[in-house]
């Protein structure tokens, strides 16, 4: 595969706002993209990013939690050759809750089975566009479950899981994957989760997604939150999941 860093067709989900939107706006303005789709919920939710980027920014109707919205917009976006899974949704929830099992399943349906939906429909088109890159939001609660975040972590546990196994499918049609794994970062949902205090800037992920994707990463830990887990985590996972690129960037 050949993948150049700069000129590309981006689509990013859950760009409006928070992580999703600081992605969109560094592809643009790194001339990483010279287009994102933003696909969102609420296409008025982007009226400002058109305003400021003009036709460089394309409204995109996408709901994780429904098939053919996504199937659509693959139809749509047909042109992309980076795909950024970020959308997702966190609720505040122990195992032992009353309704534990119902926010298990809430957050599955879009953080695990979105992922999984987004994954089908860009295949294809990522293969007919050279290979591509497929990036995966996912968070340090996959890797280490927080009791009171216990519904939330195991949504993400398992997108990692899948992305695991994403990035071997998707090597056989030279696409490269990455998986992001954000601290606390300030937007929206670190601030319901109360880490406001602790949390960092949007721009370490996007910028460390930048930099991950030139050096052909499987893993990138975004923030200085997390490095009392991920530095242990790395020493093992480097030994058991290939740490070599399976795809040359
Ligand atoms: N912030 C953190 O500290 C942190 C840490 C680790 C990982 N993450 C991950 O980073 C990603 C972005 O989070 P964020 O902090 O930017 O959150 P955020 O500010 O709450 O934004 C969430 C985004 O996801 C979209 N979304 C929610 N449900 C959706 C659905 N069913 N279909 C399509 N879009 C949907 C939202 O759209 P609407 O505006 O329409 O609701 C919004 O654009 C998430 O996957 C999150 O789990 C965040």
């Amino acid at each position: 595969m050949t993948f150049s860093i700069k000129g590309n067709i981006a689509l990013v989900t859950g760009s409006n706002r928070g992580i999703g939107r600081e992605i969109t706006e560094t592809f643009l303005r790194e001339k990483i993209t010279d287009k994102v789709y933003v696909a969102v919920r609420d296409l008025k939710s982007v009226t400002d990013l058109v305003t400021r980027y003009g036709d460089k920014v394309v409204p995109l109707h996408i709901d994780l939690c429904c098939p053919d919205s996504i199937i659509t917009a693959a139809k749509i976006a047909n042109d992309v050759n980076i795909v950024v899974n970020n959308a997702g949704v966190f609720e505040k929830m122990s195992s032992l809750h009353d309704d534990a099992i119902d926010s298990l399943r809430d957050q599955f349906e879009v953080n695990t089975f979105g992922l999984m939906r987004i994954a089908k429909a860009f295949s294809p088109v990522l293969k007919n566009n050279g290979g591509g890159v497929f990036i995966q939001i996912n968070s340090i609660c996959s890797i280490k479950t927080f009791w009171e975040f216990s519904t939330y972590s195991a949504s993400k546990a398992a997108a990692y899981s899948l992305t695991q196994s994403l990035r071997e499918d998707f090597s056989q049609q030279g696409t490269f994957v990455l998986s992001v794994h954000p601290g606390p970062i300030y937007t929206d949902m670190s601030i319901e989760a109360g880490f406001e205090h602790i949390a960092e800037p949007a721009r370490l992920v996007s910028e460390g997604i930048i930099n991950a994707v030139k050096n052909g990463e499987f893993h990138l830990f975004p923030g200085t939150r997390t490095e009392d887990i991920s530095k242990p985590y790395m020493e093992y996972a480097t030994k058991v999941i290939p740490s070599k690129k399976i795809v040359n960037v």
